[in-house]
């Protein structure tokens, strides 16, 4: 949550390089947004409220550094003044932060003795008056250290010092990613790559206690404890510059629904030898748990369906919920972490919780160089690419193949389920397109002014029906509520009413007759019917038809609900790319 994004380097349009990177970070916060950079001498800054996407920056300044951050709230309401940069009394440190200062109450109270004139009720400001108060002893680079060491959190902060034209940046916690282009001479700094991707895919990830000082000469990276120089892990990535781009598509949201052919291939390519090694773990295990957030928690409960079909029971929790049973784990758990972002503080709180415990863990993830990753013993990167909208698409569907590839790998079937994903990825993408969005669109015509939608599915579409729900509710923001068919006749069937859009979620499977009984006792109430299946019923009244994959049909079934919520926020005047309160990276309890 909250994005940070600075630049050193030989150009001087710096405040537009990090406004315009700052667009590709939107994802981690968008209620106000702010630059500060150094103009002949004098620390500038500019800051508003709401998105940074339609504004435009107020005046054009030639300088060569400067920084820039989009907020999501936790401190103070969404004002100007709120919005970071913070500045010291002296207006010589502009101070952006990522997290949230747990003692920051009494680090104020500390400083209220020397006078700080405040102008923000955010946590954040009490950095820069701290740093202002350290460097009447010490440089810049030791001043934001050892302030950076007496904040308790998830944090990371970035401080511009007009004095020695310098970066300075510490993480704990919250991710941080530096960028090298040694050619040009400029360096980045970014809550994560897709900001400066543009220019460099060489990059070393912050570790927690790690800090660096970025001037125009170069990246040094510390340790922030005892101050001593570490060696730059230079990595370089095999992401592209379109990756980071919309290429043609109006949002995000689109280009990465249409992307999953390709990256669901991609997630088939890799990992052969981490996911024979989990499949190992996971049958020499007694207890096999799943746990995630929001979407990631979903492919957590379809991977539980998975693993049974391989017979394998797994339990799963929605992470936030996992503390009260880690005491069940012991050395012969396995804990699977889910995440697209590998920063989600509630699935790393419950991973650090179970590992207490004395268990093996694992993660499915999509970014590279996340927390999550360093945290568990293997690591299984999904191979998505950036994932920019907020909703998760592709990440899913990513995670989703891997899951069914370790599921089917521990019965020894590995190979004949990677040919499985390519024939998938083929049918997919034959299917995707305009003749789909435009079904897709005529359908929105007849339901968008509902404000109350239901979703049904059994097995593997229960997860499946979650998640078209999710979908919907996040890009259109109507209430659309997901129930395993068994569950309607016990209760929720009373919510429906005359013409209430029902979708029903089936493939052909050993349950599509139960699920289409489910579906005529909706329409017998009036319900409108709309299936998400391969496969056409006298039970519908419309259908959307996904590709017949067997228990791979899932995947179109979840693509078909991508679609429907990104064309119902369009039609509803939404941003698809940025739903109202929404952050990407939940990395606050
Ligand atoms: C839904 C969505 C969220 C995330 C959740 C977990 O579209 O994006 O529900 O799935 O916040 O995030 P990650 O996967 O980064 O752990």
């Amino acid at each position: 949550m909250c994005g940070i994004f600075a630049y050193i380097g030989k150009r001087t349009d710096a405040p537009e390089i990090v406004f315009e990177g700052l667009k590709l970070l939107e994802y981690r916060g968008y209620d106000s947004w702010g630059i500060s950079y150094i103009d002949k001498q004098v620390l500038k800054i500019e800051k508003h409220t709401g998105k940074i996407g339609s504004s435009k920056l107020s005046k054009i300044t030639k300088t060569n550094i400067a920084l820039a951050h989009t907020r999501w709230a936790t401190h103070g309401g969404i004002t100007d003044e709120n919005a970071h940069p913070h500045l010291d009394c002296k207006n010589q440190i502009a101070v952006i932060h990522n997290g949230i200062i747990e003692n920051y109450h009494e680090l104020k109270l500390k400083l209220s003795k020397n006078n700080h004139a405040y102008k923000s009720e955010t946590d954040t400001e009490v950095v820069s008056h701290l740093i202002e108060d350290e460097l009447k002893t010490k440089g810049i680079r030791q001043a934001t250290f050892d302030v950076f060491m007496s904040l308790n959190g998830s944090n990371a902060i970035c401080a511009l010092d007009k004095n020695s034209q310098s970066i300075i940046a510490c993480r704990n916690g919250s991710p941080l990613v530096v960028g090298f282009d040694e050619i040009k001479k400029q360096y980045f700094l970014a809550s994560d790559v897709p900001a400066f991707l543009k220019y460099t895919n060489k990059v070393h990830f912050l570790e927690d206690g790690e800090g660096a000082e970025i001037t125009k000469d170069g990246i040094e990276i510390f340790n922030i404890k005892t101050g001593k120089q570490i060696n730059a892990k230079i990595k370089t990535l095999d992401w592209q510059l379109e990756d980071a781009e919309k290429n043609g598509y109006p949002h995000f949201l689109l280009k990465e629904i249409f992307e999953q052919p390709k990256t669901i291939l991609k997630s088939s390519l890799i990992n052969k030898d981490a996911i024979k090694k989990l499949a190992k773990i996971i049958k020499e295990s007694k207890k096999v748990i799943l746990i995630g957030c929001g979407t990631a928690a979903y492919c957590a409960q379809f991977g539980k369906y998975l693993f049974a079909q391989s017979g394998i029971q797994t339990e799963i929790y929605g992470a936030y919920e996992f503390k009260p049973f880690a005491k069940f784990c012991d050395k012969n758990s396995v804990v699977i972490g889910i995440s697209q972002s590998g920063e989600t503080a509630d699935t790393l709180i419950a991973l650090k919780e179970a590992i207490k415990y004395g268990v093996r863990t694992a993660a499915i993830v999509n970014s590279r160089g996340s927390t999550m990753e360093r945290l568990v013993d293997l690591i299984i990167p999904i191979g998505a690419g950036p994932e920019i909208a907020v909703v998760s698409t592709k990440a899913l569907t990513s995670q989703l193949a891997t899951l069914y590839l370790l599921s089917k790998a521990s019965e020894g079937k590995y190979l004949q389920a990677k040919k499985n994903i390519q024939k998938l990825s083929n049918k997919l993408s034959k299917w995707l397109g305009n003749e789909l969005s435009e079904n897709i669109i005529k359908l929105i015509k007849k339901i968008e002014h509902n404000e109350h939608m239901y979703v049904i599915g059994k097995n593997l579409n229960y997860p499946a029906a979650l998640e078209f729900g999710l979908k919907i509710k996040e890009t259109s923001y109507i209430h659309a509520e997901s129930f395993t068919a068994g569950e309607l006749k016990h209760g929720v069937i009373t919510l429906i009413q005359k013409g209430t859009p029902c979708f029903v979620l089936a493939s052909n499977d050993e349950v599509k007759n139960e699920v289409l009984s489910s579906a005529s006792e909706l329409k017998a109430r009036g319900g409108k019917i709309i299936g998400i299946s391969p496969f056409e019923s006298p039970e519908f009244n419309d259908l959307i038809k996904t590709p017949d994959m067997g228990e791979l049909t899932i995947f179109g079934n979840i693509i078909a609900g991508q679609l429907l919520g990104y064309y119902l926020g369009v039609s509803r005047g939404a941003d698809p790319d940025k739903p109202r309160n929404l952050a990407k990276s939940v990395t606050v309890k």
